[in-house]
């Protein structure tokens, strides 16, 4: 039987956990606080934000949320960003990607105070990751890493192919997988979109981690017998639905479920698990300030 992850269980637990953390927190005189800023009218990136907000709410952390009109001047957004390094009642930042064009974005992760930086994307936080030393830990490819822990998959001489290359995902989730530690100490495969024979390396891989943005690009026959797959994309394709699209991963669900051991669905795999290791971080940010 192939056992489908079930990210809101998975990500429920861990949430218990976090209020145990907060209330020791709380004996401390201390609230953890999360700020999002958001300078996008993108009805994605709106939707992911109000859903990190609720999920602050659901554990006990205060979110503190800025709205920056898409038009206004970058310098808008530093001054943003700067205030909320400054005040003590912040312990975790989130600048919510895309900024607009005009907004230099690799800028923006800079101007986040590092210990602040509860996306993990910050410079120096980026490179403690490849250097084997994280302090957060990007909240997707950590979520991956939990996921495959509740699943008792073994990633330690593993062959791991992660398909796609982005600096949210797909690097630092390469980077996980190869490092000395606990849900590391595979050996990766990192490929994209120039990748000559994708299906030849997915075949080979005991782990596949699906993050190319590429509706249903992965089907069963691209998969080795009894390999597990976890599923980080989120499409939104044309449908005949209510909101006029629906939402599919980067894998193919049915074929693949036909031939995997561990798979993980979309939506209700991933995804909850992003937001909840975002909450983690922002527990270990108030942890961080306070010691
Ligand atoms: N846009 C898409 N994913 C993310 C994320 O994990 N963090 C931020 N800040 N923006 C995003």
């Amino acid at each position: 039987m192939t056992h489908v992850l079930d990210g809101n269980a998975v990500g429920d637990r861990i949430r218990d956990g976090l209020r145990e953390g907060i209330d020791d927190l709380a004996d401390a005189g201390v609230t953890p606080g999360l700020a999002t800023v958001l300078m996008s009218d993108d009805p994605a990136s709106e939707t992911y934000v109000s859903m990190k907000m609720k999920a602050c709410e659901e554990v006990g952390i205060d979110s503190i949320h800025r709205e920056l009109d898409p038009d206004a001047p970058a310098e808008e957004l530093f001054g943003t960003v700067e205030e909320l390094n400054d005040d003590p009642a912040v312990n975790g930042i989130l600048v919510q990607m895309p900024v607009p064009d005009h907004v230099d974005d690799r800028e923006v992760l800079r101007s986040i105070d590092p210990l602040k930086d509860v996306d993990g994307f910050h410079p120096e936080n980026v490179g403690r990751l490849v250097a084997g030393n994280p302090r957060f830990k990007p909240c997707t490819p950590h979520g991956v890493q939990k996921l495959l822990d509740a699943a008792d998959v073994e990633t330690e001489g593993a062959d791991a192919v992660v398909v796609g290359r982005s600096d949210i995902v797909g690097k630092p989730m390469a980077n996980l997988l190869i490092q000395k530690a606990d849900g590391g100490n595979a050996t990766t495969t990192v490929c994209h979109s120039r990748t000559g024979d994708l299906a030849a390396k997915t075949r080979e891989a005991d782990i596949v981690i699906a993050a190319a943005g590429v509706p249903e690009m992965i089907d069963g026959s691209m998969l080795k017998e009894g390999a597990t797959v976890i599923d980080v994309g989120v499409n939104r394709v044309d449908a005949d639905t209510e909101k006029g699209y629906e939402l599919v991963g980067d894998v193919e669900f049915e074929s693949a479920e036909e031939v995997a051991d561990v798979i993980t669905p979309v939506p209700g795999g991933v995804g909850p698990m992003t937001i909840t290791m975002l909450l983690y971080n922002t527990v270990k940010a108030a942890s961080l300030q306070h010691d």
